[in-house]
């Protein structure tokens, strides 16, 4: 990892369209695989830093996008998973300098949605060490950061600027856990096998949540739904992308080194109450779909057109699936 920055232990702040934007943006009308929605103009989803091609700059998430899915995405994460994590975690002799407790790494933090869902689901004193690419999201995470446990202690946080794809058994030294949310589908087999092998090598547990599924049910169906989604999924697979493949690989990658894994679905309900982000949802999936076969684009425009309308109406329901994962490997030097 590279570039360690900013320690703050946050001020209650939600990051949101109204604030500021500091940042450097783009014009926001391409579509950038897994990032979500396709925007219209005046509005971003993601942006590029320069205008550079891909290989210059990694796309940039939009915070409005991050903050609109963030409900959706509290909701849909599977508790499930916590209690093993608690038995874990209940398990392990008390660290050195054990006032600081759990040591949470969260992969891809974006605006920080992990922590502010997980560190008040769990007890005792946290340190959340938050790592993403991009310093302007970075710093919506460190402002809105978590500042309770589920028993009242003190939750701290600092931020770490680097690429994920280079994470090593060393940077995840003192870890007692490894999080990611919305993350694994956007990136490689190769990727994921590197951020496997730092967490088996250090002993740490990973709870990586919301990685999409490549199924969605729209209620009610239309005949074009299937091929919408079939190309969807092949644009998040362009460029290496491991997309819908991600929980597969992920298992794979983490069983062959020694870790127990746990699936579990997670899937984003939206209904009538959930109307801004299912039709921003919508834009973005049409959208990559029409990128990925623009064969697509005529019906694609009366498809979005119709499910725009219904959702307005109230009249549309869609379930997106997504799964978490939690990878137990053997503490490190551990017997057991
Ligand atoms: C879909 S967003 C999810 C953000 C956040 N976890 C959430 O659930 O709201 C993916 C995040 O991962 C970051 N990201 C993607 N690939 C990365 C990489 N290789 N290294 C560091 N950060 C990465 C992006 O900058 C972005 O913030």
């Amino acid at each position: 990892m590279k570039d360690a920055t900013t320690v703050t232990d946050g001020i209650p702040a939600q990051p949101g369209p109204s604030e500021p934007q500091t940042g450097p943006r783009g014009d926001g009308a391409e579509v950038i695989p897994g990032a979500g929605p396709v925007v219209g103009p005046g509005e971003r989803a993601t942006v590029r830093l320069r205008d550079g091609g891909p290989e210059e700059e990694p796309p940039r998430y939009a915070p409005e996008w991050l903050q609109l899915r963030e409900v959706a995405d509290a909701a849909a994460r599977a508790q499930d998973l916590l209690d093993p994590l608690r038995i874990r975690q209940a398990d392990l002799p008390a660290r050195e300098g054990g006032a600081e407790g759990l040591v949470v790494h969260d992969l891809g933090c974006g605006t920080g949605s992990m922590g502010r869902w997980l560190a008040p689901r769990l007890d005792g004193p946290q340190h959340w060490v938050l790592h993403d690419r991009d310093p302007y999201l970075l710093h919506f995470a460190a402002v809105a950061s978590p500042r309770a446990a589920a028993d009242g202690s003190r939750v701290t946080v600092e931020t770490r600027r680097g690429d994920v794809a280079r994470l090593t058994p060393d940077a995840l030294t003192g870890a007692s856990l490894v999080t990611a949310s919305a993350l694994l589908d956007v990136l490689t087999r190769e990727e994921i096998g590197t951020l496997a092998t730092a967490c088996v090598g250090a002993g740490c547990p990973a709870l990586l949540t919301l990685t999409v599924a490549g199924r969605v049910e729209l209620t009610p169906a239309d005949p074009l739904d299937a091929e919408i989604t079939e190309a969807f999924n092949a644009h998040q697979r362009r460029t290496g992308l491991l997309g819908p493949d991600a929980v597969t690989v992920a298992c794979e990658a983490f069983s062959e080194r020694g870790a127990t894994v746990r699936v579990h679905p997670s899937p984003w309900r939206l209904g009538p109450e959930s109307a801004q982000l299912t039709a921003q949802w919508l834009r973005g999936w049409v959208g990559a779909a029409v990128e990925q076969r623009p064969g697509l684009r005529e019906p694609a425009e009366r498809y979005l057109r119709e499910r725009l309308a219904a959702c307005e109406a109230g009249e549309l329901n869609v379930v997106v699936h997504h799964s978490d994962l939690l990878a137990l490997p053997r503490p490190a030097g551990g017997t057991s």
